[in-house]
């Protein structure tokens, strides 16, 4: 959370916490006005911070209401911030806490209401528009701060939870996935939790692979990557020290060389992609990226996670960044949600 604070004060200094909520999530204010505010946002994407929505309602739950009947009443009074016929996601998210009902529920609650009064198309996956629901059983929510919500003041009082409200774009929020969460679910033969960053790195940067190109896996064993890669229909030469998997060694398409990334070398231009999950000081895997840059063919994208051991990790960052600077683009950093003490990187090839 230290670290998502900061790249907000970078865009406006007088940000305020209102309430912090466990697992890193809280509530803030800006001075700045929502167009400058997305706008600084966007010129500066930040790193750590994940997903953001506005607040457009605060909505009260009285102790004998049902929390999406509630949801589901309140929604008209915010349908000015509603664009009609969009393709629309519900997602709602809360705290650890006892609740009776799911959050399924808000879904069911809002869909119809969203497709009858708004016309939106009910979506879950690729929405123009979501409407964001954060509920808590804390009532202690600290709402003098802003005169912007819209609240129901008609819910008396004793409350047993409370919903925060927001309608905006999957761009405003920085992820179309509710919180910023991106989940995969454990099918069998998952080889190593590092198999879900490849994903969501894909996912989240939107990488497309080029069919049935060639990989270059750096830092590859027991070989999670590698077989994400040959499963997407790519050939994959797979480089570590240490030995891969037998189930993903003897995979139609992996070939696998036993070296260190820093010593491997390959003919000019022949890799469609580079993958790097090397575990080691980040600069000293950037440059292992730069000895096999001649490798890899132009604009071809990279990938490949930052290990953040330092305690000045931004310092870090900035220095493996200007390390591979030499012979790739970044496009985009991103601490991604299956990323533990790292940061994803992704670039092409100059
Ligand atoms: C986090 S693991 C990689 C996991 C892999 N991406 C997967 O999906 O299974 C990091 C790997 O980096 C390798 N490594 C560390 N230093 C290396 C180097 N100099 N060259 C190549 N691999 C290295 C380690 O042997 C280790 O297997």
């Amino acid at each position: 959370m230290k670290s998502a604070v900061s790249e907000l004060k970078k865009i406006d200094e007088k940000i305020k916490i209102i309430d912090r909520f466990p697992d890193g999530v809280f509530s803030f204010s800006t001075s700045l006005n929502n167009k400058d505010f997305l706008s600084f946002l966007e010129a500066n994407p930040p790193i750590f911070l994940r997903h953001i929505h506005p607040i457009h309602g605060v909505l009260f739950i009285s102790e004998n209401r049902w929390a999406p009947d509630t949801v589901g009443e309140f929604i008209t009074p915010l349908g000015k911030k509603i664009k009609p016929g969009k393709k629309t996601s519900v997602q709602a998210r809360r705290i650890p806490g006892e609740y009776d009902h799911t959050l399924f529920s808000y879904k069911n609650a809002l869909d119809p209401i969203l497709r009858d009064t708004f016309y939106a198309q009910n979506v879950v996956q690729r929405p123009e528009q979501i409407v964001s629901i954060f509920v808590t059983p804390s009532t202690e929510i600290d709402v003098k701060n802003s005169n912007e919500y819209e609240m129901n003041p008609e819910s008396p009082p004793p409350w047993k939870q409370v919903a925060l409200i927001g309608i905006s774009t999957p761009r405003e929020n920085l992820c179309e996935w509710s919180g910023g969460i991106v989940r995969f679910s454990k099918e069998m033969g998952v080889v190593s939790r590092a198999e879900f960053k490849l994903l969501e790195a894909m996912e989240i940067f939107d990488i497309s692979l080029p069919p049935h190109g060639i990989a270059l896996d750096l830092g590859s064993s027991p070989g999670g990557w590698t077989k994400v890669l040959v499963q997407k229909g790519l050939y994959v030469t797979s480089v570590d020290q240490a030995p891969l998997e037998p189930n993903v060694a003897k995979l139609p398409g992996v070939r696998y060389v036993q070296s260190k990334a820093e010593h491997f070398r390959g003919e000019a231009e022949s890799f469609d992609l580079l993958a790097s999950d090397i575990n080691r000081d980040p600069v000293k895997s950037a440059r292992s990226l730069i000895a096999v840059a001649p490798f890899v063919k132009k604009n071809a994208p990279f990938i490949m996670t930052i290990k953040l051991a330092d305690k000045n990790f931004p310092k870090l960052i900035d220095k493996t960044l200007e390390t591979l600077r030499e012979s790739y683009i970044i496009k985009g950093v991103k601490q991604l949600y299956n990323n533990r003490d790292e940061v994803t990187v992704w670039g092409i090839r100059k």
